[in-house]
């Protein structure tokens, strides 16, 4: 794909028309959250403005409408995930399905039983597990990644089969330095020990679109903002028995079958996961993300980032005194390094003034920091609507702080 169908994606997405500090965008900071096309600010829109009413509860027509039109992203996510629409329960984001997960795992957990994670991981998918950990007396192991943040594919197949955990968790892509995980491979080899595989697919939605039952994991949380839908809104899928199995992890309204002072029953899953008024807006954008994201080519997407992530990389690598981490060769799009010895903050800011927007600092992976021996990175992470110019832009802006700091 050259920067041609690019440009037209661009005009889908009004954020690029802004000027930030008097400066067009640069926006290379896709991997904290995605700029959102016209399709979906305007289902946000066209909802509040005509079709508003709360789902599940109304027998009048805008009610009705609207859980007709919220059930039917349930249907459309689930299609393209390749499972079943119980199967999806939505939430505020991959946090929040993170914990439901972790929280509801822990009964069946018990004292030394094995929760393996890996070094690469967002603190979303650590601290969850360290609580359920401390709940229940299992013990957190990690998968090997070597001094550059890359997984060991063959000592972590061998350390699965050897532990034999009773959890799984771990990322398809990570968010620090957008390594591709195997884990698909790692699902596998987890497979006689009969693990409960849990995919933090935050960073892979947008980027790797899977198909959930060729992956075989158990289950797999997302955030919407990752992938071009609203703020607020993510979700996950759950193999429909050990799903539905899990224990209600929050309640209230709408999540029940009956309530009375002697006792409640609870409706099967998704719903008994679904307690409140929903994020209803936040799931009909989502639907309109979906469907922008079906009507294009994916594999024309993805060459069109791997190609713009092998001209940054290229050029960063120019660079004298540029420290790149992470897997360079199996990758989302997202580039971590250090120059020199100087500070990610002191850079981030001083590109931040030619309206370039990385991120800086830990990434919410302290631990992964710790492993690479230092206190954090700049982030520069690439979706499909980026283009060559913000990759000559964002070198030259580079270029130029570096020379301000050599000063
Ligand atoms: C890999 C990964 N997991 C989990 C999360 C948490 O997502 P959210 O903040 O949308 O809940 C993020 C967010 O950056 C992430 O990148």
């Amino acid at each position: 794909m050259n920067d041609n169908p690019c440009t037209q994606i661009r005009h889908d997405f009004p954020i690029f028309e802004v000027s930030v500090d008097d400066q067009p965008l640069c926006y290379l900071d896709s991997a904290a959250t995605t700029q959102k096309p016209n399709q979906v600010i305007q289902a946000v829109k066209d909802f509040y403005q005509s079709q508003n009413a709360n789902v599940h509860r109304g027998l009048h027509t805008l009610s009705e409408q609207a859980t007709t039109a919220y059930e039917a992203v349930r249907r459309k996510l689930a299609q393209f995930l390749n499972v079943q629409s119980r199967e999806i329960v939505w939430t505020s984001g991959a946090t929040a399905s993170l914990n439901l997960i972790a929280y509801g795992l822990s009964d069946s957990l018990k004292k030394d039983d094995v929760i393996l994670l890996s070094p690469l991981e967002h603190h979303a998918n650590i601290v969850p597990w360290q609580l359920a950990a401390k709940r229940t007396g299992a013990r957190i192991e990690l998968l090997p990644v070597d001094a550059q943040g890359i997984l060991q594919l063959e000592q972590a197949k061998a350390l699965i089969e050897n532990l034999k955990p009773k959890v799984m968790s771990i990322c398809h892509a990570s968010n620090a330095l957008g390594n591709i995980n195997d884990v698909a491979a790692l699902i596998a080899s987890s497979k006689s020990s009969g693990t409960v595989t849990v995919i933090d697919g935050a960073q892979s939605l947008l980027h790797l679109r899977p198909d959930l039952q060729q992956l075989d994991c158990d289950f797999y949380v997302f955030s919407a903002h990752k992938a071009l839908g609203p703020t607020g809104l993510g979700g996950l899928y759950g193999r429909y028995e050990l799903l539905n199995a899990l224990p209600v992890y929050q309640s209230g309204g709408e999540m029940i079958d009956t309530v009375s002072f002697s006792g409640t029953t609870f409706r099967p899953a998704p719903e008994k996961f679904e307690p409140g008024t929903p994020n209803i807006a936040g799931v009909i954008g989502f639907g309109a993300a979906l469907d922008y994201l079906a009507a294009q080519d994916h594999d024309a997407l993805f060459q069109h980032e791997q190609s713009l992530y092998q001209s940054l990389l290229q050029q960063l690598s120019g660079i004298d005194g540029i420290r790149i981490w992470g897997d360079t060769a199996n990758n989302v799009g997202t580039v971590s390094f250090n120059y020199k010895n100087e500070h990610h903050y002191d850079l981030a800011t001083l590109l931040n003034t030619h309206g370039i927007a990385v991120r800086s600092g830990h990434h919410c992976t302290q631990p992964l920091m710790a492993h690479l021996g230092i206190e954090g990175t700049i982030r520069a992470s690439l979706a499909f609507y980026n283009n060559q110019q913000d990759i000559s832009r964002f070198i030259a802006a580079l270029k130029d702080t570096i020379s301000l700091l050599e000063e």
